[in-house]
């Protein structure tokens, strides 16, 4: 469907209980209720939803984001007796992690229930569900009843971080977007499969892996688990602008610099216009043309914030290659890393292949 407007709600600001918040909300679950699509802010990225009863409107988010159908969508509800209705089973690590981490960017992935569409799930017997801790994602689900919503980006683009990113990519397709600013974590939630054991991350997120651990125990990081251990959706290439992205791995700014200066020399003696997306500690290399900031190196939260909208950033500045590096691997460094290696194009998994 190719609409000519979009209704553009902007919250920033504005109190919950003011009338004009109140109406937006109403507005957007009076669109999914019709079947539309609307695209909201969640703590992590921006979002497309739909509600998880309308089979057409979950085709059409397939569509307009140029989705792969086999690769199922993350159900947002608005507390645990919600999240209990799609699965079928409700084990004890899934309540521990529920009451610990939601609202709040992590995933469950739990035997699903008979009700769940398989558009949701890509024909699954598992249904991934979460609570978004972000105002307005939470408000909207619990006004409109549980959605299914990826990020609103199109496929393998960056993940919207403003609402400006989901405009860019899907303005066309939606019906109505809620605008309240930037996102606060910036990568999106941790996916956390419960159904085998130990409890395995599919995805690196939000929720850091010692996070989950002081709670549930031993965890296994991607890659660690049983071969089919993975999301389908990591099998894709992700999160990539228009122009290459280059990283440099390392874990100590020393080691960062020298690696980083070396490269853009390579690229620059290549003839190559280099943008740079690092920790503000490295800004002013030699041979960049342009520089965008992750913060300082000291903070990755920063960093993740960063991230998607410097890589938009920098794709439509003109540079030929985007040129970043890793981060120390703890806490949301694994994220980090996760997602910039992926926008590079490694797909992840190599490593567990070569075992085979
Ligand atoms: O933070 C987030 O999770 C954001 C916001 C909007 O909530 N959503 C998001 O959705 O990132 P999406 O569709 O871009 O990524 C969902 C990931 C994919 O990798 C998908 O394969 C995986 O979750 N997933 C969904 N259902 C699954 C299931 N039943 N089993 C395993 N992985 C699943
Ligand atoms: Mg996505």
């Amino acid at each position: 469907m190719t609409r000519d407007t979009v209704i553009l709600h902007r919250l920033v600001g504005i109190p919950q209980d003011d009338p004009r918040y109140v109406e937006a909300i109403r507005i957007a679950a009076a669109a999914l209720d019709k079947g539309g699509l609307v695209a909201f802010p969640t703590e992590t990225v921006y979002g497309l939803g739909a509600r998880i009863d309308r089979d057409e409107a979950l085709r059409s988010i397939f569509r307009v984001k140029g989705r792969p159908a086999d690769n199922p969508l993350i159900v947002h509800v608005a507390g645990i007796e919600a999240a209990r209705q799609v699965c079928r089973e409700w084990p004890e690590a899934a309540e521990q992690a529920a009451r610990a981490f939601w609202p709040g960017p992590i995933t469950l992935v739990l035997p699903r229930a008979g009700h769940v569409s398989d558009l949701v799930t890509g024909g699954l017997d598992t249904v991934a569900v979460r609570v978004p801790a972000q105002r307005v994602a939470y408000d909207l689900v619990k006004t409109a009843g549980p959605l299914a919503a990826p990020s609103a980006n199109r496929s393998g683009r960056p993940s919207p971080t403003e609402a400006g990113h989901v405009l860019a990519d899907l303005g066309q397709a939606i019906e109505v977007l809620l605008d309240d600013g930037p996102c606060t974590v910036g990568v999106e939630s941790t996916v956390l499969d419960l159904t085998q054991s130990p409890p395995t991350i599919l995805r690196p997120g939000g929720i850091s892996r010692e996070d989950l651990e002081r709670v549930l125990g031993p965890v296994a990081a991607p890659g660690e688990g049983p071969e089919l251990a993975r999301s389908p959706g990591t099998r894709y290439r992700h999160y990539a602008p228009s122009v290459p992205v280059d990283v440099v791995r390392g874990d100590n700014l020393d080691d960062l610099r020298g690696k980083l200066l070396q490269r853009i020399r390579e690229l620059v003696a290549g003839g190559r216009r280099v943008g740079l997306l690092a920790a503000q500690e490295l800004a002013g290399l030699e041979g960049i043309s342009r520089y965008v900031s992750l913060g300082p190196y000291g903070r990755p939260g920063e960093a993740a914030a960063r991230l998607f909208a410097g890589l938009r950033e920098l794709d439509r500045s003109g540079v030929d290659v985007i040129v970043s590096h890793t981060y120390p691997p703890g806490g949301i460094g694994a994220a980090i890393n996760d997602r910039i290696l992926r926008a590079a194009g490694n797909t992840g998994g190599d490593s567990h292949r070569k075992q085979r």
